[in-house]
């Protein structure tokens, strides 16, 4: 069995602890990188955790002829595909960047894929997908509703793409993993998520603020028709979202996948609001926060969760730390990049 997997995106938030994970349970990797949000000191903390250093080229996925040299020198049957951009945002404001960016990487590494017969693809979608949904929690069935971002889009295009590639092939078998709301670092504080600038996420605007780097966390409204008046989310720790790719890796290089083409919710299955996190993350570090009510932010929608059923049954995978281990382990990784303590 060839248990040898590219990992595109690999020193970045989530592809550097999917590396953690696949290299626990016995996977050789290959990873590329091109650094536009990610940094070298992440590769570090993946070789100090396991104690293995994968490979590493550096390659923009857009650059097709350096990505072949990859594939030339690399035998891997398996690509995990987490490299593009994702700045809700940044997309609106510069489109053609991110549908540049976004399309051309998946498409390279599709016909790279092709031409060199690796017939299996995990790809990052996200709970971005199913927008404002009419009914919750969302199911993998629930309808895609049209995306109100360049970023969006690009992950329902790469789901469409992806779709039509596998139905074209007599090889091709393509995961969606539909990500909700990826938090925390992995319990070492070794890696950790590393926001350019000032975050656009709720968790590293809350760790920022904690450690003083921020002045004040503002929170986007809270007069939605939710228990609290606080848009809900389904948070998943990164580890455990981590632990998701390997096992539709190894559903797909053992032969299990039930069709070519599957897409899966990758969350909790349980709605937290944003004040109970805010909360949540005072009480499990024992610490108080500094943060005001401000006025809505556009785009957001009021509530999101995943239905997990799919997810369950199918891969036999499910989120198992708790909120408040995220949350502390979060605080902790904040503090190792600040140099608190
Ligand atoms: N929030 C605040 N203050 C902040 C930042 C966020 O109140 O400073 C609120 C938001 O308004 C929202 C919640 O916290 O209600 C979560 O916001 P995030 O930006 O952390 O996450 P989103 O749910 O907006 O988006 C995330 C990813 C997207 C992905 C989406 C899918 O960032 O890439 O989940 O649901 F598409």
């Amino acid at each position: 069995m060839n248990r040898k997997v590219l990992v595109t995106g690999g020193a970045g938030y989530i592809g550097s602890h999917t590396t953690v994970e696949l290299i626990n349970a016995g996977y050789e990797v290959i990873i590329v990188d091109n650094f536009s949000n990610s940094d070298p000191s992440s590769l570090e903390g993946v070789e100090r955790i396991t104690g293995v250093k994968p490979t590493f080229i550096e390659v923009d996925c857009c650059d097709k002829e350096a990505l072949r040299k990859v594939f030339e020198a690399h035998d891997f049957m398996s690509v995990i595909h987490f490299a593009a951009y994702k700045a809700v945002g940044e997309s609106v404001e510069k489109p053609l960047m991110y549908y540049r960016n976004n399309m051309l990487s998946l498409i390279n590494v599709l016909d790279l894929m092709s031409e060199y017969n690796r017939p299996n693809i995990v790809f990052s979608s996200s709970a971005t997908v199913y927008g404002d949904a009419d009914v919750l929690p969302v199911t993998e069935l629930t309808p895609r509703k049209p995306a109100t971002s360049a970023y969006g889009n690009t992950k329902q295009m790469a789901e469409d793409i992806l779709r039509d590639a596998t139905a074209a092939s007599a090889t091709l078998h393509g995961i969606a993993l539909r990500y909700f709301n990826p938090i925390g670092a992995h319990p070492s504080a070794l890696i950790g998520e590393l926001p350019r600038g000032v975050p656009n996420n709720l968790v590293p605007y809350i760790t920022q603020t904690a450690a003083g780097v921020r002045e004040c966390l503002s929170i986007f409204g809270d007069d939605y028709a939710t228990p609290d008046g606080s848009c809900q989310r389904d948070f998943i720790d990164i580890v455990d979202l981590a632990r998701a790719h390997v096992v539709a890796i190894g559903r797909m290089v053992e032969g299990r996948s039930k069709s070519q083409y599957e897409v899966f919710n990758v969350g909790t299955g349980r709605p937290v609001s944003v004040f109970e996190l805010v909360n949540g993350f005072e009480k499990a570090n024992n610490l108080k926060l500094n943060y005001k009510i401000a006025a809505r932010r556009s785009g957001d929608v009021p509530a999101v969760w995943a239905d997990t059923t799919l997810a369950n049954e199918e891969l036999g995978w499910k989120a198992e730390r708790e909120l408040n281990d995220t949350l502390r382990a979060a605080w902790m990784w904040e503090k190792h990049v600040r140099g608190i303590e």
